[in-house]
């Protein structure tokens, strides 16, 4: 490593987030925004981004959206190279994400493969232009969206389990690859958030968190800078102690709880 990572500011220059039409990804914007920042905003419901940007206004930063489709490599780097044509992107927040699923029949199948598309394609196409655009200028800050699900396998998530181990696994390698040419790589590791990711979840969510609490603890942890953003603190522990018990515990544990 030849140089200390970067922590954006906003005078160095916009933040994009991806994912910004709902959620977590809205949430970040807006907190972005309070805290001065530029903000383009992707995803692919339009009206949700333009309504986001209006409510921006009054901001210490403004909100402009930017819609595009995250699964679609060569549109997003078409996006990214507009967004640089305003001025540099100091921040992306590569949070587009979602969980499809599959009957049991269709193990592997449409929402296995949409899974992937979105939460790991997806974000190394988000991750190349704004890592090309970086590496270039010596500095930048990129920040991926994990879960803490992504420790370990759990019942429930056969796909965006997987998915997210993935990304966890893409953020270490793109910190390798990012950091000695002067930009940060972070990853972010929620416990479990009320969005509408996890409206419709039938099953237990331990330590649910409010969304708004989320988004002020993922921009407190960009702004710290540590490669780890997880929250809850203490959700994070027990899932890290879970996921290292030997498999004969583990699966015992969960069957203990009922969970399978
Ligand atoms: N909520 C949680 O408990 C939780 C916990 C851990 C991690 N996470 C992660 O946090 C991130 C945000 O989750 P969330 O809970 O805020 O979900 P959400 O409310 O469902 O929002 C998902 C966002 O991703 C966007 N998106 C989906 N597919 C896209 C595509 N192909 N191209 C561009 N944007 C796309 C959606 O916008 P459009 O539909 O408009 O495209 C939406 O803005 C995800 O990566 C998720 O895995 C969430």
């Amino acid at each position: 490593m030849t140089q200390a990572p970067f922590r954006a500011r906003p005078h160095d220059g916009a933040a994009w987030v991806t994912g910004a039409s709902a959620g977590l990804g809205r949430g970040a914007a807006l907190e972005l925004a309070r805290r001065g920042f530029h903000v383009f905003a992707t995803a692919r419901r339009v009206e949700a981004l333009d309504a986001l940007a209006r409510q921006s206004e009054g901001l210490a930063g403004r909100i402009v959206a930017a819609p595009g489709d995250v699964t679609d490599r060569e549109g997003v780097a078409a996006l990214y190279r507009d967004l640089e044509a305003r001025g540099p992107v100091a921040l992306a927040l590569l949070n587009a994400g979602g969980a499809w699923r599959d009957p049991p029949e269709e193990f592997g199948g449409a929402g296995f493969q949409r899974t992937f598309a979105v939460n790991v394609q997806g974000v190394a196409n988000c991750a190349r232009p704004a890592l090309t655009a970086m590496r270039a200028r010596g500095r930048g800050q990129i920040a991926v969206v994990g879960s803490l699900i992504g420790y370990g396998g759990v019942p429930n998530a056969y796909a965006y389990g997987p998915s997210k181990a993935a990304v966890i696994s893409l953020a270490v390698g793109l910190k390798f690859l990012a950091e000695r040419d002067g930009v940060r790589v972070q990853v972010v590791n929620p416990g479990y958030v009320r969005t509408e990711l996890t409206a419709g979840n039938r099953y237990p969510m331990p330590f649910l968190m409010d969304c708004d609490e989320a988004c002020r603890r993922i921009c407190d942890g960009l702004a710290r800078g540590g490669f780890e953003i997880r929250f809850p603190r203490r959700f994070a522990l027990l899932v890290r102690l879970v996921q290292s018990l030997p498999y004969p515990l583990f699966f015992a544990a969960f069957r203990a709880l009922g969970l399978r």
